[in-house]
Parts: C-alpha cells; structure tokens; sequence
C-alpha cells in the first residue's frame, strides 16, 4: 500500500471566481465539432495509419457529419504531409482541413507549403504554457514564451495572406492550459488574437486544452468561465476545448466546459489519443443527443463506425463502451429485464422515450430490441418468457412463466452459459413441449357429443404399444383427463391462436397438481386444431409426471386408464406427434 500519498501529489489550486454560472446552467445546443482522429488520435497508435486507412477513416468522418477534421502535422512527418496533400483535391465542399504546426519557423514555413491551393483550412499551432513546461522543458520565462508565440502569429497571419485563394481560420492552443496559470493562459491568448486581429465575422480559434487531465471536471469548467469572462475580444474567439481523459472524465470535463462557455469541441471517436485518450466524441455526442439536441452527427449505423475504427485503428472499444459496446443495451439481470420488457411494451412510437435502464432507443444507434434481452444465471423468468416471445412468437400465460423460469434457472445453473435464442426454444420444446421419459405418445382422437357429454377416445402409443383409452367428461379437456387417469388434476388450461391466417395454429397449455404440495408439471400443445392441441398439452404435462415415478408406480397409473377397443381410423386434421 502507498502511503504519504499527500508528500508525493498536490490537489490542483482552485480558480479564484467569486461566483459561477455554469452549475445552473443546461445544454441545448451541440457545439462545432473537430475531429482529431487523423492527427491526435494517429500520433498516439503504435503502428500509424497508412494512406488507405487515413482515407478510409476520413471518409468515414466525412459521413458521419463532421466538418472540421485535424487531418495531421504535415511539418512533423512526411507521411502527414503527403496526406494533406491528397486532401487538398479530396475534401468535399464545406470541409475544413486543420493542421497542426508548433511555434518555429521553419514548421511554420513547410505547414503552409503543404496547404496550397486547399480550399478552406485551419492552421493551428500550440506553444505549452504550463509552469512546468516553462521551467523543465523549455527554460523560459513567461514574456519569452509570449513572444514567441507572437513571432509564430505574425508568421502564420503573413503566409496566409500570400495565399488569398484559402479560406483561412486561425487556431492557437496554449497546450497544458489545465495546468497553467489562468492569468498567464489569458495573456498568451490576447497576445495571439492581437496580432490576427479577428471580427464577429471571422473568429479565431482558442483552443484551451486538458493536454493532462490534472483535476476535476468543475474545475475544468471554472476555467473555461473565468477565461471567457477575462477574454477582452470574446465576440471575436471561438472558444473551443480539447480535453484528454487521463482521469477519466474526459468526457464530463467537456459538457462542463460546454455549460462554463465553450462553443466548440476537439475529440475522437471512442477516445482514441494519447495515453488514455482523448474526449470520446461518440459518448458526447449521444450524451447530447439523450437529452433531446440535435447533434448534426450521424451514429445511426454504430457498428459500421465501430467496424471502420478497428479496422483502420487497429484499435478496440470495449463491450461496455457507451451507445457502442456489445453489451451497453443488453440485460442480463431479472428485475432489470422484466422493467425493460414492461417498459418497451408500454412505449408508444412517437413519444417521449420512457424505457428503465435504457437512456436511449438502441435502434437510434443501429442496434436491435432483439438483442436487449439476454439469459444466462443471473436472469429470471421475465427474460427467458420475452427471448422465447423473440424466438418461437409464443407467449406465455403469466401463471405458467415461475415454472418456465425455474426450468431455464435449472440449465443455467448447471451450465454456467448464456442460453441463445435457438437454444431457448429447444429448452422450451423439451421441457413443455415434448419432454421425455414419460413413454405415452397420442396419435388420434375421435371425439362425440351426446346428451351433454363429451365422449373421447384417444389412440396412444404407450411404450411403443398402441393401444386405446377412452373417457366421458363436461367437455374435451375434462373427457380427456377421465380417459387419462392418475394422481393429478387439471388446474389450469389455457389457449390461444398463436398466428393467424388459414393454417393458423392454436397453442394450448394445461397444468396438472399432484396431491404433493407444490407438485405440479405443465404441458403445451400447437396445432392447427384446437383439441389437438389440447390433448397434446395434455399428454405432455401427464409425462412430464410419469417421468418423475419408479417403473413400478408407472405401469400402476397406467393400468388405470379405462381401455378402449379397436384402433381408430381417423384423426383429427394433421397428424399428432
Ligand atoms: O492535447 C493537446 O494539448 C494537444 C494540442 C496540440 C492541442 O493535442
Ligand atoms: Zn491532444
């Protein structure tokens, strides 16, 4: 255990504001997004993007909505350049390219050697600000680094004007903001924006980056606040953030930078970037979009942008990665998938979406109601009645999910795995359906009415053996349980059309209780004709019991039933298994 830990770090020192805005406020605007993928998010990658993977993914950016892109650091790497160079000629109107460049000269020079004739471009350099970069990396003092990043505008303002056929829109980041003064943040910026001169009508960029997430996301916002607050040409400036996720928040520290001021966002897909990344776009933007704004991005089809990220990142997202995940829309737990099923069954389309443990509508992102769902041991009956609903359109009378549910608990806790839609049904065949052991198999029926009784007789295989029952009762049901006779009786029978149309099938379901307490077995029978059906139901639930007795008990039950004569001809419509 690490100990002392007060000697080793700091807390970072609080923004001295006397009052603050930004907690009362909310979101109701999406701000300008930026991606980063192509720059921040590639310089992070052990092996880079090639040519074909930066394409890929930039038309993929493209689709998605996005209309600012950092396409890369043509003055660091040749690659880089080579690329923006391919976008001068294959960007689409309306799209600006940014480009990254540090504060020297030459960089400078060779940044805009790479831009000629793009037709809208952002250029945007950075010089770090914080204490610790002046002291430990850079050795200067504070009004060193003010001129040269001063030195850099004028460069950059100088080559731009040479190159009057560019849409030009400048960008300085003061990288490691989070970590410097805000009054020394604030200086560098005037200084900046003094040389470029911006109007309302053409704003520069001021970039204010959590290069090192280093506090909280509040504090963050108070930073944003205070800044544009001391800003002296606010209504000139766009002020955008930039944050990294080293604490994991980058994604809070953006909404509360969103509510403190900023109007622009720089981030990646699924937080692709250096170290732990950079703010995940995706999460902000359905975070947003959760809430009812209107995004102006496109993640209708989330796994393709997944699919197209793996393939050109080489990198992976988590299944519990927000609105994108494998498992960020499924439920597993009991009680969570009975409120889901409930709450999706009282969903009006249209309406205002109001499901438990669902932010959004999965299919809002792509993914299926279908796959919400899911069984394994930690699930209860709710879940294994809906993934049957999904998989055979059979539902369940209420009185007999316990018993479904406690059939599914059984195999899950014996096999410790997921049961899949497929695997469900089979479940469901053998446990209601045709459960073995019980050897009475019922091949037909003939059925009369007289003087208001029911006359059945039933044609059985017993063990192989054909042989004939027969008994009288109220009606079918009630004949049927005196011609099959034992230690049981019907409590609960019911049935229902499970599709329409002319072939439509009929489902039926009876329950047996034996004289044990608590004893009782269910059984279901489909066929297009009702009776048989029944008697199906019927026989597969007086199975299911036999199946429970020693040989000897068995062959007593089943020298009870009242034999009939002969074998009958006709049956009932179809054949009964
Ligand atoms: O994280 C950062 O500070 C950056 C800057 C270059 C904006 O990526
Ligand atoms: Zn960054």
């Amino acid at each position: 255990m690490l100990t002392q830990t007060g000697r080793k770090y700091r807390p970072a020192p609080p923004i001295p504001m006397a009052a603050r805005h930004w907690p009362t406020r909310i979101l109701t605007s999406a701000p300008r997004w930026c991606s980063v993928d192509l720059r921040d998010g590639n310089q992070a990658l052990a092996t880079p993007m090639n040519p074909e993977r930066k394409i890929r993914l930039f038309q993929m950016l493209i689709r998605l909505g996005f209309r600012e892109i950092e396409a890369g650091f043509p003055a660091a790497s040749q690659d880089d350049h080579d690329f923006i160079r391919h976008l001068v000629d294959g960007t689409p109107e309306g799209v600006a390219i940014q480009v990254l460049t540090t504060a020297r000269e030459d960089h400078i020079r060779r940044t805009f050697l790479s831009l000629q004739g793009m037709p809208q471009a952002i250029v945007h350099f950075y010089l770090s600000t914080s204490p610790l970069q002046r002291r430990v990396v850079f050795h200067v003092d504070e009004k060193t680094l003010i001129q040269r990043a001063v030195v850099a505008a004028e460069q950059i303002r100088t080559l731009a004007e040479r190159q009057p056929d560019t849409r030009w829109t400048f960008q300085f980041s003061p990288e490691s903001f989070s970590a410097t003064e805000p009054e020394f943040a604030l200086a560098i910026c005037e200084a900046v924006v003094a040389v470029w001169e911006p109007t309302p009508e053409h704003k520069v960029i001021l970039n204010l980056p959590a290069t090192v997430e280093v506090a909280s996301p509040n504090r963050y916002a108070d930073q944003m606040e205070w800044f544009g607050g001391h800003f002296s040409q606010r209504e000139a400036v766009m002020l955008s953030v930039h944050p990294h996720n080293d604490r994991g928040c980058g994604v809070a520290a953006a909404e509360l930078a969103l509510l403190a001021g900023a109007e622009r966002v720089e981030g990646a897909l699924f937080g692709n970037g250096e170290r732990t990344g950079n703010l995940d776009l995706v999460t902000l933007a359905m975070n947003l979009h959760s809430q009812g704004i209107e995004t102006g991005l496109d993640f209708s089809h989330m796994a393709e942008v997944v699919a197209c990220y793996r393939a050109c990142t080489g990198m992976d997202i988590s299944p519990r990665h927000p609105y994108a995940g494998d498992l960020v829309f499924t439920a597993f737990s009991g009680s969570h998938q009975d409120a889901i099923r409930k709450g999706l069954a009282g969903w009006q389309p249209g309406g205002v979406w109001e499901v438990p443990y669902l932010p959004i509508d999965p299919r809002d992102v792509g993914y299926e109601w279908s796959g919400i769902i899911r069984v394994n041991s930690q699930s209860g009956k709710a879940g294994a009645t809906h993934l049957l609903e999904q998989e055979r359109g059979i539902r369940l009378p209420t009185w007999l999910e316990p018993e479904w549910g406690r059939a599914v608990q059984q195999h899950t806790d014996q096999s410790g795995e997921e049961l899949t839609g497929p695997a469900i049904a089979a479940l469901f065949d053998r446990t209601f359906l045709h459960p073995p052991g019980g050897g009475v198999g019922m091949t037909g029926y003939q059925m009369r009415r007289e003087e208001g009784l029911c006359h059945m007789d039933l044609q059985l295989v017993m063990d192989g053996q054909p042989r004939r029952v027969r008994g009288e009762g109220n009606g079918p049901i009630d004949a049927a349980s005196h011609a099959l006779s034992g230690p049981w009786r019907v409590d609960r029978y019911e049935e229902r059309a499970m599709d329409s149309g002319s072939h439509a099938r009929a489902i039926a379901f009876i329950t047996l209780v034996g004289d044990d307490p608590g004893s009782e077995w269910s059984g279901v029978g489909i066929h297009e004709d009702i009776v048989s059906a029944s008697l199906q139901a019927l026989v597969a639930a007086i199975n299911r019991h036999l199946a429970t007795r020693s040989q000897a008990n068995r062959e007593q039950i089943l020298s009870g039933w009242p034999i009939g004569e002969g074998v009958i001809q006709t049956g009932p419509p179809g054949d009964l298994p």
